[in-house]
Formats: structure tokens, sequence, C-alpha cells
């Protein structure tokens, strides 16, 4: 589905990230995924080409939050594969903190990488795929986007502000022939998740109507078909990937 595609992918070292470059690999693009440490993205590395060797993928660390370091790394990327088709903001931290115990200090570090690395990562890539005649921008928000969550206000306040970015941009770059989409995962299977002791997976699933939480293979397949030639006449979708739990 992404044959002859080149794709960026932030937050690609593990998680939905890390599915998402597999699964595009395994879709003949040729991903560079980027990671907050290098020794982190090296072992992502590593553990795709035991998978297969002839995949070709790259990994960077470029710092999301500061717009120089993001644009030398899309240029890193353009050099070493000539363009860009794809870039997914996947990157994220969230938050649980009740507002009486919100440090201020933690409110601005989640919008530096939940929102303004995803502005550096757009403003960094349109330029590029204008000259090219259009490409595929998909973020990463969360089920907590559509209702809000009963504390830690930073997360999806941060993933209200990649919705809109989500369809403002849609609507900006789309004379250009850019697409830009959202994927808001519900509760995924990821190293968070896994960790949880069985009992408390299981009350997070009961109220969940598909009775489970998502694994983060089901979330990735949305990811491809939203930076895929098959979702060509969809821009501005917040496709949600949960379960029905927020619907
Ligand atoms: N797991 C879930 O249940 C869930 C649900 C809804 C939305 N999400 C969203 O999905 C995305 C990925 O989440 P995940 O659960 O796979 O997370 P994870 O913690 O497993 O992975 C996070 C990724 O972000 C990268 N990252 C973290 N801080 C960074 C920084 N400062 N600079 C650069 N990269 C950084 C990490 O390297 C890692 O690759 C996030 O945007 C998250 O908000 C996750």
């Amino acid at each position: 589905m992404l044959q002859n595609k080149v794709a960026i992918v932030t937050g690609g070292t593990r998680g939905i990230g890390f599915a998402v470059v597999r699964t595009f690999l395994q879709n003949g693009a040729k991903v560079a995924l980027f990671g907050s440490r290098q020794e982190t993205v090296d072992k992502a590395l590593a553990q795709l080409r035991a998978e297969n060797a002839d995949w070709p993928v790259v990994g960077m660390s470029p710092d999301l939050t500061d717009y120089a370091a993001v644009e030398a790394a899309v240029k890193a990327v353009c050099e070493k594969f000539g363009r860009v088709d794809i870039l997914v903001n996947n990157a994220g931290i969230s938050a649980r903190e009740p507002l009486y115990a919100y440090d201020p200090a933690a409110f601005s570090n989640i919008m530096d990488l939940n929102v303004k690395a995803v502005f550096n990562g757009c403003r960094a890539v349109a330029p590029i795929m204008k000259a090219q005649g259009g490409g595929a921008i998909v973020n990463t928000s969360s089920m907590v986007s559509l209702y809000g969550q009963p504390a830690g206000v930073g997360y999806p306040a941060s993933k209200f502000a990649v919705n809109g970015m989500t369809k403002s941009l849609a609507r900006e770059l789309g004379p250009d022939n850019i697409r830009v989409n959202a994927v808001a995962p519900g509760v995924t299977r990821t190293d968070m998740v896994a960790a949880l002791p069985k009992d408390m997976v299981e009350r997070i699933s009961a109220p969940i109507p598909l009775r489970r939480v998502g694994e983060p293979q089901e979330v990735a397949n949305a990811f491809l078909f939203l930076a895929s030639d098959m979702a060509s006449y969809i821009t501005g979708t917040i496709l949600s990937v949960d379960g029905a739990a927020m619907n």
C-alpha cells in the first residue's frame, strides 16, 4: 500500500509508533523513525533489522520541540531517501496529575511535545510535500480529545489542540494536495498497559463495547490506511480506534 513512499514516524521506537514503522515497512515504504534518545532508536533499528535485514529504515533523535533540529532531521531524511511523502506525528507524553497538584512546568512540557512538536513537523515537511505535488500527514490524537479526562488536564488539552491543527491544516494544505488526518486511539496495549495487573486490564476493558483494549497493530492499521492512496479523498478526519469506548 505504500510502495515507493518515504515516511517519517516520530516516537517510532516503541508502542504505537513502532507498530506504525513496522507496518509501513511491511507495506513497501522507506521509513525514518525519530525517537527521544539515540540509544532507544538504535535498539528499535536492531529489532527491525533482525526481522528483515533488507528493510530500508533509518533512525534519528532530534529534539522535536526545537524547530531547527526538526528541520535539519527532515533535510537529512530527504538527502537519504530523496523525498518525504508521509509524516506521522506520534511522539507524545501523557499526564494524570490532579489540577490541585499540577506543576505549571509540567503543563508546558506536555504542550511542547504533544502540540509544538506536531507544529514543528508539519512546518518542516509541508514545503517539501508541496514541491513534490502532495503528501499525507497523520497525527496521533487520543480518545480523550473528544470528551476530556477526569485528571491530568494538560493531556486532553494537548490532544484537542492536535485535532484543531489537523482540521485547520487540512483546510490550509488541501489546495497543495497535502492531506492531514489524525488517529484517536483508545486504551492500547503498549508497554505501560502490558505492565498492568490482569484484573486491572479487565476493569479497564469492562465498559468498552468490544470488551478489550486495542492492540498496537490495530491502531497502526488505521495509520496505514490514512497514509495510503486508499484514503486519497479523506482529509481533516479524526479516526477513532477505541472499540467505541468514547462513542
Ligand atoms: N497507549 C495508549 O493507550 C494511547 C492512547 C491514546 C493515545 N496515545 C498516543 O499515542 C502516542 C504514542 O503513545 P504510546 O502509548 O505508544 O507511547 P510510548 O510511551 O510507548 O511511546 C512514546 C514514544 O514517544 C517518544 N517520545 C517520548 N518523549 C519524547 C520526546 N521528548 N522527544 C521525542 N520523542 C519522545 C518515545 O521515544 C516513544 O517512541 C502518543 O501520542 C500518545 O499520546 C496512546
